[in-house]
């Protein structure tokens, strides 16, 4: 199957939170900002789970740096992306990934904001399917914005080439916060996604990791 090239790219504080409990998710600092917003001019698309749109309504875009802005596909299973919602503003182009349970109303309500729905998958959406739909688009360099759902789903399905996490100088703690990836999790250690570690940079004052996915063949 070929498919784009994924980075899963983050900020997480110290101990794996990438929001605290009340949804505050500004963990970057302004050269960490900087950063995610040259990465996003370097690929073609950007993904977010609808979690994301719904905790944080970011526009994805590229304001910091100059450059073009990717596309924006958003994972939403119910067409529930807000209409008011910065992702379907008229900055850049927007693709919303639904599966067979969204209702009509919801995607034509989309649709009349713009974006482009495409369907697939019975309960959520299939990810596997809408990545290959990207590459067919012409998608072939894909950055991965969260939120933990969606990132448990993507590295679970072997679909994430490359993690790239800021690691704030904070703790926030919290049992209930979203930590770096969530879903149901692997019961051992052994089953878990292995990584070789790339690169150590400081970034600001963070600390910038990068990690190449082991086995995952190349896109
Ligand atoms: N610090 C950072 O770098 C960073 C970056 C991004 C997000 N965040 C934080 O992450 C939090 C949001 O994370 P989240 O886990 O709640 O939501 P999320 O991962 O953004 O979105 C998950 C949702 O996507 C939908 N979905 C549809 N198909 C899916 C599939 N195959 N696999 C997984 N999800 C699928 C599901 O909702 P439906 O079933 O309704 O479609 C699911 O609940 C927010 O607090 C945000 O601030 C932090």
């Amino acid at each position: 199957m070929a498919r784009p090239y994924v980075i899963l790219n983050a900020a997480m504080t110290l101990d794996g939170k990438i929001a605290t409990v009340a949804g505050d998710s500004r963990i970057s600092c302004e050269e960490d900002l900087d950063r995610i917003h040259e990465l996003r001019a370097s690929v073609d698309a950007v993904m977010v789970g609808v979690g994301t749109v719904l905790a944080d309504d970011p526009s994805l875009t590229v304001r910091r740096v100059c450059g073009k802005n990717p596309i924006r596909v958003v994972v939403d299973s119910l067409a529930k992306t807000p209409s008011d919602a910065k992702v379907l503003d008229s900055s850049a182009r927007t693709i919303v990934a639904v599966s067979k349970r969204a209702a009509e109303e919801d995607i034509e309500r989309l649709r009349r904001k713009g974006a482009l729905v495409m369907i697939g998958g019975e309960e959520e959406v299939n990810l596997p399917k809408l990545l290959e739909e990207l590459h067919a688009m012409g998608v072939r360099k894909l950055l991965l914005e969260g939120g933990s759902t969606l990132n448990w789903s993507m590295l679970r399905e072997g679909l994430v080439d490359e993690v790239r996490v800021a690691i704030a100088p904070r703790i926030v703690g919290g049992e209930a916060a979203r930590t770096l990836v969530g879903g149901a999790g692997f019961r051992s250690v052994s089953e878990g996604i292995e990584l070789e570690l790339v690169s150590v940079d400081r970034v600001g004052t963070d600390l910038l990791l990068t990690y190449r996915v082991k086995g995952c063949g190349d896109a």
